[in-house]
């Protein structure tokens, strides 16, 4: 099995020290940088917009993957799309066509995701995986960092794997939220394919190389185990 790649949510970072922290999430090996935007409406909380995604865009060659946690995303893409993002990945919830919105994310050339909320089941997903790129599923409720993980959230990973097996083998399976060295493992067993990670990586007292490595450690050998998780027979 591939290793797992690890996308650093910079909602954690320093902002004062942006561009360093990204470097130095980049030297360690991160596989893309994840940017959480956020409109206050959608999610009780503001973050960032497209101009943090151009100056990013300056100081790292890494993908530039934006989460957006916005009522409208329609609005958004292209000004995303223009500031150097790699791919955009929408929340199904509250997204009457979410079918035009990833084909727009298409036109524009970027890789397209679609994202989950903890309430939502994988069964959504049936009609839609097979044009996105990657499914985000979120392990806490959109809107902060630093959450603590909800552990029911599991099974539902090994659903979207299952699901994305049958229908969109080359999909990846990323989870959002509450990801730790103690977490990680229970997701990638789970079936998920990337893991964002902000508190865990950023926040670790003993920076950010470290917290990487950690994290790369538990996540090791854990292959995915749909017989276990789902209770089918191998
Ligand atoms: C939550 C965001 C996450 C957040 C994760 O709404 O989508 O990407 O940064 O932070 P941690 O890893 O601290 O739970
Ligand atoms: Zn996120």
């Amino acid at each position: 099995m591939s290793d797992v790649k690890l996308a650093p949510s910079i909602l954690a970072a320093d902002f004062a020290r942006l561009g360093q922290q990204v470097t130095e999430a980049a030297q360690a090996g991160a596989d893309r940088i994840h940017v959480d935007v956020m409109d206050g409406h959608f999610v009780p909380n503001l973050s960032m917009g497209p101009a943090i995604v151009q100056s990013l865009r300056r100081v790292t060659d890494l993908p530039l993957e934006t989460h957006l946690m916005v009522t409208d995303p329609d609005l958004f893409l292209d000004e995303f799309a223009a500031a150097g993002s790699d791919s955009l990945l929408v929340h199904w919830e509250g997204n009457a066509n979410l079918h035009r919105t990833v084909q727009r994310i298409r036109t524009l050339g970027k890789r397209a995701g679609v994202v989950i909320n903890p309430a939502t089941p994988a069964a959504v997903l049936e009609e839609i995986v097979q044009d996105v790129d990657q499914v985000l599923v979120m392990t806490v409720n959109p809107g902060f960092g630093h959450q603590q993980f909800i552990r029911t959230t599991v099974p539902k990973i090994g659903r979207v794997r299952e699901l994305i097996e049958r229908r969109n083998p080359g999909c990846e399976v990323e989870v959002d939220g509450g990801i730790d060295a103690t977490t990680a493992p229970l997701v990638v067993r789970a079936g998920a394919t990337a893991l964002v990670a902000g508190s865990a990586i950023f926040g670790d007292r003993d920076g950010v190389t470290a917290a990487m490595n950690r994290l790369r450690d538990a996540s090791r050998d854990m292959e995915y185990n749909n017989a276990t998780i789902n209770g089918n027979a191998a």
